[in-house]
């Protein structure tokens, strides 16, 4: 630096002397207009770093240095200096007199991926650069073999999935579960395709008897070696006889009463049916709903025993165990009813 003293000492060490020294004599006027025209701070960049720490002031034809910072090359033949020229300004740098190190690097992608054989693949961010996911998809009556999601990493100049690209297979499945006293469709077949069926049937007895099949009479093979449910079963399902007193059978006469078998009931003239007068056989040899009664009373609806009635609508209370008008109501009614069947059937 060639400053002299007469410029540098109020420019530095009494700057609040300053603007009091600008109305002094010609000389001293003209003379300051030059350091008028010295430079504020250099502008930050992006790519670069300023070498040593800046100063607020700076002298017409000083000139400072930059670096590239971590990151970035210096281009060659590029200038990363910059002088304050007369007007205060700082020489313009080139934006781009330091260019990122791995810039070229870290836009190359990685290999392209094809739809497999019997899928596809999906650029879940629209590519396969660096970071990038992809998934493949089997199509319909194919599984994926591997993994689904690969993703595209870099280790230094390498770019890689993050895994091999998975393979999609045929869905097959392999025969269906035999059941005790029963066969089913196409049974001497060792492989099943995609959503082929099989039908269960029981064996025919000559005992008195029959089997009954009880679950899914047909089931598909709807996944590799997954079939969609279990096989049903043959048992031999046998209800009791249905006899409701006061009352008679309107429809299902059969001798005897295996599974499914439905019956119907009404009641004689002067009784109400308590129950449901539809019943059917299930597979633990039972009526379901249970055999109904005919009675000569009306039946009770549920006493207090049972929870209130649900309130058609949502208690706008924030408060538990308030209760609204409608609640209240629907107690009320409950327990006198209650009382009053409870009070008939004690007669
Ligand atoms: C790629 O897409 C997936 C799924 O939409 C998302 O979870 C992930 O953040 C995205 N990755 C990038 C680098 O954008
Ligand atoms: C039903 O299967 C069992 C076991 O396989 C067998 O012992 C039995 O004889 C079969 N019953 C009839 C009636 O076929
Ligand atoms: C009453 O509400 C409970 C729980 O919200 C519900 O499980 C039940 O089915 C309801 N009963 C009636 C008769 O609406």
């Amino acid at each position: 630096m060639t400053s002299s003293p007469l410029h540098t000492a109020p420019l530095q060490h009494h700057q609040s002397l300053f603007p009091a020294q600008c109305y002094l004599g010609i000389l001293l006027v003209a003379l300051l207009s030059t350091i008028c025209d010295a430079c504020s701070e250099p502008p930050r960049h992006e790519t670069m770093d300023l070498v040593g720490s800046p100063r607020p002031h700076y002298n017409v034809g000083e000139r400072v240095l930059y670096v590239c910072k971590p990151g970035y090359q210096q281009r060659a033949s590029s200038t990363i200096i910059t002088t304050c020229a007369a007007n205060g300004v700082w020489t313009p740098l080139s934006k781009d007199s330091c260019t990122t190190l791995f810039k070229y690097k870290s836009r190359k992608p990685c290999p392209t991926q094809s739809d497999p054989v019997n899928g596809q693949v999906k650029l879940l961010n629209g590519s396969f650069e660096v970071g990038s996911q992809i998934q493949f998809v089997c199509n319909e009556g194919f599984y994926l073999i591997g993994r689904s999601i690969l993703k595209c990493l870099r280790s230094g100049s390498n770019v890689y999935w993050s895994s091999d690209p998975p393979l999609c297979e045929k869905i097959l499945c392999e025969p269906p579960p035999k059941i005790k006293n029963g066969t089913y469709s196409s049974s001497d077949k060792e492989v099943f395709e995609y959503h082929e069926i099989v039908t269960y049937s029981c064996d025919q007895t000559s005992g008195p008897d029959q089997f009954s099949l009880v679950g899914e009479k047909q089931i598909y093979c709807s996944g590799n070696r997954a079939w969609s449910s279990e096989p049903p079963q043959c048992k031999v399902v046998k209800c009791p006889f249905p006899v409701v007193e006061n009352g008679q059978q309107t429809s299902g006469f059969q001798k005897k009463y295996a599974y499914k078998a439905k019956v119907m009931f009404k009641c004689n003239q002067g009784f109400v049916l308590h129950g449901n007068d539809m019943i059917v056989c299930d597979a633990d040899n039972t009526w379901k709903p249970p055999v109904p009664k005919c009675l000569k009373e009306p039946p009770c609806p549920p006493t207090s025993s049972t929870k209130p009635p649900n309130s058609s609508k949502p208690t706008t209370s924030g408060v538990s165990g308030a209760l609204d008008f409608q609640d209240l109501n629907g107690w009320i009614f409950a327990l006198t009813v209650g009382v009053f069947c409870n009070l008939l059937e004690l007669q």
